[in-house]
């Protein structure tokens, strides 16, 4: 089992398998992606044998990040062969949607558990304007496609945004009566990349937390695999919504994942100085080896990501780890 020095226990690995977006959330990419230098992403073989290592060391669950994961055309055999790996139970993967009506029922048959799918407006030009794409229908459907195939441990990804969604916060709340998802508000995180639209649209999740208690909501309780979001349910929604305040105090305290980018960098905290090369140990056949480095890396990690005091590590924006 993999422990920190501050006692935390990490269960859960998100792997990042392409930092190519083809999207542009105004919080992440406005500019959309640029590629600056060839990308090596990952083998299919590197990525089994990571899965592998990994969970030897006790992680059960695998979160399959981008960028987009979707834009990969060999997504399927990546989901099928972490799900393959002895010990890894639990296969999510969090992506904008984009081919999620076409593409549900093969992710569904490699093996995918559950699935994270942002949304930050119901409303069409709303949507346009922050991700710059005219999706949403499209999106809308993949989900009701999901839901038929029965992937029912979907969520979805608001991020709060004071000038685009935080003044109609009923669009959220309507979905969620009659649709049985999670739909989570996610602070604005400042990334090295969107300090002036962090500063204009940041928006606390305080204020969420209070309406949710006072209109009855409850808290339930989370897993050891589950992220950082608390989650509420209440009686008259087929849905649930949470919270994911990466500002609010002992956010980090409960973490429990790791990160390898896309290049098999190991990232110790969203927001770590640099990530460490594990490439070396996915192209020899000695588990051991991998195992080893994983866990000497690990005594590097830190308390918290220090967001809170304005700092971003080597973060330009998530799509480079997949948030
Ligand atoms: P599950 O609970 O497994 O569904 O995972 P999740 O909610 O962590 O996954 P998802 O990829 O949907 O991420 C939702 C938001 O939480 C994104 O904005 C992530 O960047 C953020 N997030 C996830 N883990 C961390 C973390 O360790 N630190 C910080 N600061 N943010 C995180
Ligand atoms: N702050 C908070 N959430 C973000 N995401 C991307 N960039 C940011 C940011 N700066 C979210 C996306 C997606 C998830 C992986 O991370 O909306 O849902
Ligand atoms: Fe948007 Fe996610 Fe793409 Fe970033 S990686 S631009 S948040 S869809």
């Amino acid at each position: 089992m993999l422990e920190d020095s501050f006692g935390r226990r990490f269960y859960y690995l998100r792997l990042s398998i392409t930092d190519v977006c083809n999207f542009r959330c105004n919080y992440c990419l406005p500019d959309g992606y640029r590629c600056d230098h060839d990308r090596d992403f990952l083998s299919l073989a590197e990525i089994s044998r990571l899965a592998n290592g990994f969970a030897r060391l006790g992680t059960e669950k695998i979160r399959i990040t981008g960028g987009e994961p979707a834009l990969r055309k060999d997504l399927p055999e990546i989901i099928q062969t972490v799900k393959n790996t002895d010990g890894i139970e639990h296969v999510a993967m969090t992506s904008n949607g984009f081919n999620l009506k076409q593409k549900a029922q093969d992710w569904i048959d490699a093996g995918l558990d559950s699935l994270n799918i942002s949304i930050d407006s119901f409303d069409p030009r709303q949507f346009e304007a922050i991700t710059g794409k005219n999706k949403l229908d499209d999106i809308l459907s993949g989900i009701d496609t999901c839901l038929t195939y029965g992937l029912n441990k979907l969520k979805i990804n608001t991020v709060l945004l004071r000038e685009f969604n935080d003044h109609d916060l009923s669009q959220f709340f309507d979905f969620v009566k009659h649709t049985p998802v999670t739909l989570r508000f996610i602070e604005l995180m400042q990334t090295g990349t969107n300090l002036e639209f962090y500063r204009q649209q940041h928006v606390s999740g305080q204020i969420i937390e209070n309406a949710l208690l006072q209109q009855g909501w409850r808290l339930t309780t989370r897993p050891k695999t589950a992220g950082p979001a608390l989650e509420y349910q209440h009686h008259d929604f087929a849905g649930r919504i949470g919270l994911i305040r990466p500002y609010s105090k002992d956010f980090c305290s409960t973490c429990n994942r790791l990160r390898v980018s896309a290049l098999g960098n190991l990232h110790l905290c969203l927001f770590a100085d640099q990530g460490f090369s594990l490439r070396e140990h996915l192209n020899s056949d000695d588990p051991q080896a991998l195992q080893a480095a994983i866990r000497n890396l690990l005594t590097e990690k830190k308390p918290t990501h220090y967001l809170q005091q304005g700092h971003t590590g080597a973060t330009t924006q998530l799509s480079m780890l997949g948030g």
